[in-house]
């Protein structure tokens, strides 16, 4: 969305802190059915806390909106945007946010409420499922050497001693690394579970964490197992056993964009890092959220390549 938050700088940020606040609310309410009487529940701790988090992350996303929008007619003013080139020469493509922008200014039907859920979802879905996927994979790599080395020796192959930042067509080469993001997305996948709103009887639960360690389609499913990813591993495997991106029409419509950047991330850290993970996995606690992250802190090591 063109915004930055410097969460790594400031952890303690308002916009995470509701996110988070959010998540835990809506499994605490889900698991509660006196908390499902609206008049009940907005005078309980838990209703307070939502309205609050709610307001803090619309205001985010509508601030987001209006900055946008007024970058967006200083450079329409001076006919920069959809036509704009990079230095490359080519076109640029244009931002999400700009295009819903746009197109509201030219549909009345498209209100800025509209624009807003919008930009709530992709603000979401956009950034704590990555991050979850990118804590995972980095302490599951970590606790496996070997399956590191591995990383490291398709990282070295692609990069050699060079110290250029990675690019479309190094991201297509790390087909090892692909594996290991999505070995961990089966084990723990962001997304733990889906649910559907139905219109006629059916019976639905789809419970990823429980369907990707089922051992018929995953022998050994608590193993982290990266090679069950290679092409010829999974060829035959049902394409439903494995969903961490949900299946059908309403599938992740970032999947794509979320694999590289995982991967422009990973690659990041395991060229020019060893990284050792503490603890043991089986003792890890998972938090029941909407996104599956660990309960406690969780630690790693990492050495310097070039020192170790
Ligand atoms: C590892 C990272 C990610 C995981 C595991 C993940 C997982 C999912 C899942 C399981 C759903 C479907 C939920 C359902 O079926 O009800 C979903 C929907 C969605 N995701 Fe992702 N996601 C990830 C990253 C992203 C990113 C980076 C973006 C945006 C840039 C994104 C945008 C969306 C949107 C907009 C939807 C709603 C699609 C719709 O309802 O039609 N996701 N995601």
């Amino acid at each position: 969305m063109g915004r930055s938050i410097n969460a790594q700088d400031n952890p303690q940020s308002e916009y995470v802190k509701a996110i988070h606040d959010m998540g835990r609310i809506i499994m605490v309410r889900f698991a509660r059915p006196w908390l499902q009487f609206e008049f009940l529940y907005k005078r309980t701790q838990w209703g307070r806390l939502e309205k609050k988090s709610l307001e803090i992350l619309h205001k985010f996303s509508l601030d987001t909106i209006k900055q946008r929008k007024m970058e967006y007619k200083r450079l329409k003013s001076q006919k920069i945007g959809k036509e704009e080139t990079s230095i490359s020469g080519k076109k640029k493509r244009q931002a999400f946010l700009d295009l819903l922008i746009e197109y509201s200014e030219e549909n009345e039907f498209l209100t800025e409420e509209n624009i807003r859920e919008e930009v709530d979802t992709f603000m979401f879905e956009g950034h704590d499922t990555t991050a979850a996927g990118i804590n995972w994979a980095i302490y599951l790599i970590g606790r496996h050497p070997e399956i590191q080395e591995k990383v490291y020796r398709e990282l070295e192959l692609i990069f050699g001693r060079s110290e250029r930042p990675a690019s479309s067509a190094d991201i297509r080469e790390m087909k090892y690394l692909e594996c290991c993001i999505k070995e961990s997305l089966r084990l723990i996948p962001s997304v733990p579970f889906f649910a559907r709103n139905l219109t006629e009887d059916m019976i639905i639960a789809v419970i990823l964490y429980a369907l990707h360690r089922d051992p018929k389609h995953f022998p050994d499913p608590l193993k982290f197992q990266p090679e069950r990813f290679l092409p010829e591993n999974s060829m035959k495997r049902n394409p439903y056993a494995y969903v961490p991106f949900s299946a059908g029409p309403r599938n992740c419509i970032g999947q794509k964009f979320a694999l590289l950047e995982e991967k422009v991330v990973l690659s990041s850290l395991f060229r020019k890092f060893r990284v050792e993970s503490l603890g043991k996995f089986e003792d890890l606690k998972l938090t029941g959220d909407l996104i599956m992250r660990p309960e406690e802190e969780m630690f790693v090591k990492i050495f310097p390549r070039n020192e170790t």
